[in-house]
This record gives structure tokens, C-alpha cells and sequence, in this order.
């Protein structure tokens, strides 16, 4: 059981015995393992510098990654391609669409910014977003299902809501989706390596992640998960030397370009190895401590968490039902100032500001963390 290994696992990262730390979902802290995995290839050009044999080397490495990484949401080597962050992935997504003018796109009305503003830029290719509104954070599955048209062609959403932890229920929309040719793209960075996802049962088309969050990975790296089925459809619209078919061939004028057929043919130049060996060791440790074990214990944290605020007199947003929960709490604090100081001085990170706070659990955390926020809260009212 995860709950036997914590005080082991919490070994691996370092802040928390400096801190409580319930703020995964602005950055998660280092693991000294996903560290010393990116580190490796630092240290590794440091002493040695880089050969070409040994750039060969990584990108081996790296393209062997791709099957473990794509095994945590049960995707295939073949459909994954790295990028460099999550909007990367969406602007991917947005431009494989076959769109055609008048067409939508229909995403909540909370949607971290970068989700709509890729389908904002199709603006002069007639493509809009068709709004959901949300109300206290929820966008609720018939009102999200009810606002597709017959000119939909794709649903953008995040699994979790970065602005309210809400958590979409995956399998029900791929469903409606893979029954009418509407393309399901998901962004999962809220919940990648956190809550169990299912690319296959959910009928997903695409999804990308950026993996500084729930998988503690460095910054600036991130992947695209693209279905083989939709990729057949689709071609890049860039393309660079990485993402053919044998990159080792390069060819002169006249040249003819061979593609992967994979979805690596988005990848155009040299990614961020030392952030992918990072991502290949986060995927290991995640399917290690076990995708259920892991889900179970944050859902498990989040609700101590919340019956502990509501239990004080604090507001909370949703609350969301128990299919609609994850490791993200909105907490209303209308004395933020004093609690800010508390919480400053006692080391416990979350992140507040404008009146409420964003909280999040992740599997190392304990029901002692969450006893000492409530402690601040009581203290700070
Ligand atoms: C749901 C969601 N998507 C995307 C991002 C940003 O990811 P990136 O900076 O890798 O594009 C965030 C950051 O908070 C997020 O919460």
C-alpha cells in the first residue's frame, strides 16, 4: 500500500522536510530521481562533451522512452511526440483540424488560456470558440455536451480545470464525440501523472501535457499524444530534419522529403533531452507507486481537505461531485493578508491570492499537512 511507503517516499523530495508543500499544481517539487535523471545528461556534456555517437545515444534513449511514457495514459510509442510545453501541443492540435470556415470549437469558459487562443488565432480562417459557461467553477457534462452544434468539429478541454480543480469525466465526452467525427483534444497537464487517463477508453484524438506539475519534471518539456487513427488523416504544419523517417539521412538538392508516419513528425529539430530522461524516470516511478494507488490516495487527500475547510466555516468552490474531484482545491479567504503571514512564517506553500487559494494534493502528501493548513486557517480567521 502507498500509505506504508510515505515516509520513504517522501524522502525523495527534499523540500518537504522544509515545508508543507500543497501547491503541485503551480510547480511540483523535485524528486531526486527525476533530478539526477535530468542531471545526467548535464553532467554527462560537462566532462565529456557531446559526440555524435553520443547524441546518437540519446536520441535512442529517447525514442525508447516513447513506449513508457504513451504506457502511462495507455498510448502507443508511435502517437507520442515531444515538445517543449503544453502549448506547444495545443497550437499542434489546433492546426492538424481540417477546420473548415464557420466551423467551432466548444471549450469552458475557465480553459487555461493557451487552449483557446490557438483556436482564437484560426480567427482569420473563419474557426471560433463556442463558449461553456461555467458556474462556480463546474461545467457540468450535459451543458458542455449541449453546446455542440452541427458545426462543431472539435472539443478542447482540460481533464482538471486549472481554475477550479473541476475534472471532466473523460470516457462519457470521448463517447459523444467518437459518434459523430468531433475531435476530442484534451489538455492533461492538471492532472498527467496524477489521476488515472485512458486514451483508448476515452477515445481521446489528441492530448498534450506540459510535466513541471503533477509528474515533478523540469520546465520546458512536454508531450503530444496525437491517435494513430488521427494521424493517419493529418500532415504537419512544420516540419524539420527530427521528424523524418530516417533522420540520419541528409540528403542535398533536389531532396525529397520522407517523413515519419509516426506521430514524432511533428518534432522538428534537437527536443530537450535532459527533460525527456527526467519525464522516461517520472513514468517509471508513477507506474511503480501504481496509476490506481496514486489516483486513489490524491481524490482520498482532497477530500480530507475539504471536509477539514468546510468543518472551519470555509468557503469552497464547486464543491465538485465525487466523479468530478481532483487533486485541486479553491478555498474562499477573505482574511488572506493575515493568512498569508501565517502560512509564510509556518512554511506551508499554496497559492493564494485575489481572496482564495489554490490547493492541491499530491500522493506525498499526509493528513498531517492538510491538519497543519487547517491549523493556520483557524488561526488566521
Ligand atoms: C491546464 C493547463 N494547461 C497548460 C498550462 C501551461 O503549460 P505550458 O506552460 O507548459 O504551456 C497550465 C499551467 O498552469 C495549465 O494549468
Amino acid at each position: 500500500m502507498l500509505e506504508d511507503r510515505i515516509s520513504d517516499i517522501r524522502k525523495n523530495f527534499p523540500v518537504l522536510e522544509k515545508k508543507v508543500y500543497l501547491d503541485t499544481a503551480s510547480t511540483g517539487p523535485f524528486h531526486k530521481a527525476i533530478y539526477a535523471a535530468a542531471r545526467k545528461a548535464f553532467d554527462q556534456r560537462l566532462e565529456e562533451g557531446l559526440s555524435i555517437s553520443a547524441y546518437k545515444e540519446w536520441v535512442y534513449t529517447a525514442d525508447k522512452a516513447r513506449k513508457e511514457i504513451a504506457g502511462v495514459f495507455n498510448g502507443e510509442a508511435e502517437e507520442l511526440a515531444y515538445t517543449k510545453n503544453a502549448s506547444e501541443g495545443i497550437n499542434f492540435a489546433s492546426r492538424l483540424i481540417p477546420f473548415r470556415p464557420g466551423d467551432n470549437v466548444v471549450m469552458p469558459d475557465i480553459s487555461f488560456p493557451s487552449n483557446p487562443y490557438a483556436i482564437l488565432n484560426l480567427k482569420k480562417e473563419g474557426v471560433n470558440v463556442k463558449w461553456v459557461p461555467s458556474k462556480r467553477g463546474m461545467i457540468p457534462l450535459e451543458s458542455l455536451l449541449g453546446h455542440v452544434d452541427e458545426r462543431t468539429r472539435a472539443i478542447f478541454i482540460s481533464h482538471v480545470e486549472y481554475a477550479s480543480g473541476f475534472a471532466h469525466e473523460l470516457e462519457r465526452i470521448g463517447e459523444f464525440c467518437s459518434g459523430k467525427d468531433i475531435i476530442f483534444h484534451v489538455d492533461c497537464t492538471q492532472s498527467i501523472m496524477a489521476l488515472k487517463i485512458d486514451v483508448k477508453k476515452s477515445h481521446i484524438d489528441m492530448m498534450s501535457s506540459a510535466l513541471y506539475k503533477w509528474p515533478c519534471c523540469p520546465l520546458g518539456v512536454g508531450f503530444f499524444y496525437c491517435s494513430r487513427a488521427f494521424m493517419e488523416r493529418v500532415s504537419p504544419e512544420s516540419v524539420g530534419w527530427f521528424g523524418m523517417s530516417d533522420r540520419w539521412d541528409m540528403p542535398h538538392p533536389p531532396l525529397e522529403m520522407k517523413l515519419a508516419s509516426t506521430a514524432r513528425c511533428l518534432e522538428t529539430g534537437s527536443p530537450n533531452f535532459s527533460g525527456i530522461f527526467a519525464m522516461r524516470e517520472a513514468a517509471g516511478i508513477y507506474m511503480d507507486l501504481g496509476p490506481e494507488a496514486i489516483h486513489e490516495r490524491i481524490l482520498e487527500l482532497n477530500a480530507y481537505l475539504m471536509e477539514g475547510l468546510l468543518a472551519e466555516g470555509v468557503e469552497v468552490m464547486g464543491p465538485c461531485q465525487g466523479c468530478n474531484r481532483s487533486g485541486i482545491l479553491y478555498a474562499y479567504f477573505p482574511y488572506e493578508k493575515k493568512l498569508a503571514e501565517i502560512l509564510d512564517k509556518r512554511n506551508i506553500q499554496i497559492n493564494l491570492g485575489g481572496g482564495k487559494a489554490r490547493i492541491a494534493t499530491h500522493y506525498f502528501n499526509t493528513h498531517e499537512d492538510i491538519d497543519r493548513l487547517i491549523e493556520a486557517v483557524r488561526d488566521a480567521r
